[in-house]
């Protein structure tokens, strides 16, 4: 036997407020052509004034915990994958504690930026698997419209506000590829390249920052890295390729998502793809996807599901998963 962390549950929320490319033309020497065909992003969410982080995880939090059916009381930990928490402390995760009305178990974030819902999960399974934790909350909700430069056209119109969540429950394997939960996880970081992008800002500025991003660096670091991530991940729970119903990947460029596809043999109907509607949403975008492909009937139980993502630091990850 085998403990697995197998999910009970996911959700999402999206701010109201949608912002379709066209309305970057009025201010920026852009396009939604532009936007759109390098990109594949068609619009994003931003948050309200006063909707931080710890709002958007929140509501995603607690459309998990109905999907699963399950009280805040029955949750015994909380990671909350976010670059952009409310403040520098105390961690959103807490901030969610709180609104959930827990009182119960621990809460904390992960900082992986847009790979930090991997972390998040892969971190989950191992408290999970190691019985420090039953029932695990795991949520990505990110503000990265907070951390914007509004003048600077390679970055502002690629991000979105979000969050989504799963509930992860342990229950007993065969300890064979066919259990469901979490089958294996990969995780990696290089932090030679932790110029290619970052926020110029934090404790030691004494300010936020705005991020910055090579953008072309890290197309070609996508490339490269997110295919041999998942393949590891794959191998390590004697996986292949053929074996999957539904990669989830990180959200940030349809190039990317189309190309990593490509590697893996995989044609784009075993792809959720959400970027056209979120855009990039960092530590958010694999739990949206993973809960907006539910909602459309694309994830179904018993599917294999891989996630792959890579991020500032650079660090990068895939969990291999059957849902
Ligand atoms: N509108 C019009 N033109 C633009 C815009 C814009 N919004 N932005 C850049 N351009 C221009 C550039 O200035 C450049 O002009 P030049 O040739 O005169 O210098 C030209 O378009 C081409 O720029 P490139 O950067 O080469 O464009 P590219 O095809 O590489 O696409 C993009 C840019 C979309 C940023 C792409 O490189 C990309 O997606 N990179 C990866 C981003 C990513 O995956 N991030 C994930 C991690 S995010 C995280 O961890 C938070």
């Amino acid at each position: 036997m085998t403990l697995r962390a197998v999910v009970k549950g996911c959700g999402h929320y999206l701010p109201d407020r949608v912002v379709e490319n066209a309305e970057f033309e009025a201010s920026l020497d852009t396009s939604d052509e532009w936007i759109r065909s390098r990109s594949g992003i068609e619009r994003r969410h931003f948050s309200a004034e006063g909707q931080g982080t710890s709002v958007l995880a929140t509501r995603a939090a607690q459309a998990a915990l109905a999907d699963a059916g399950m009280e805040a009381s029955e949750i015994d930990v909380i990671i909350l994958a976010t670059s952009t928490p409310d403040m520098t402390f105390p961690s959103a995760a807490t901030m969610v504690q709180g609104n959930l009305g827990m009182t119960n178990g621990f809460a904390y974030d992960v900082q992986a930026v847009c790979a930090g819902f991997v972390f998040a999960l892969a971190n989950a399974n191992a408290l999970i698997q190691s019985g420090q934790a039953k029932t695990a909350l795991v949520i990505g909700a990110e503000t990265f419209s907070r951390i914007m430069d509004w003048t600077d056209r390679s970055t502002c119109v690629l991000f979105g506000d979000g969050a989504g969540a799963l509930v992860l429950k342990a229950e007993d394997g065969e300890g064979t590829s066919a259990d469901r939960g979490i089958l294996s996880t990969d995780l990696n970081s290089d932090g030679r390249y932790r110029d290619l992008l970052y926020v110029d800002g934090g404790v030691a500025t004494q300010n936020t920052g705005k991020l910055r991003m090579e953008g072309r660096e890290i197309f070609r670091h996508a490339v490269e890295k997110l295919a041999q991530t998942a393949e590891a991940a794959l191998q390590k729970a004697s996986l292949s390729p053929q074996d999957v119903d539904w990669v989830v990947p990180h959200q940030a460029n349809i190039r990317i998502i189309q190309s990593t596809a490509r590697k893996l043999g995989l044609d784009m109907e075993h792809v959720v793809v959400t970027v056209q509607d979120h855009g990039n949403t960092s530590a958010a975008s694999i739990p949206l996807a993973l809960s907006v492909g539910h909602a459309r009937g694309q994830i179904k139980p018993g599917d294999l599901v891989v996630t792959e993502a890579i991020g500032g630091g650079l660090a990068w990850g895939s969990v291999v998963l059957r849902w």
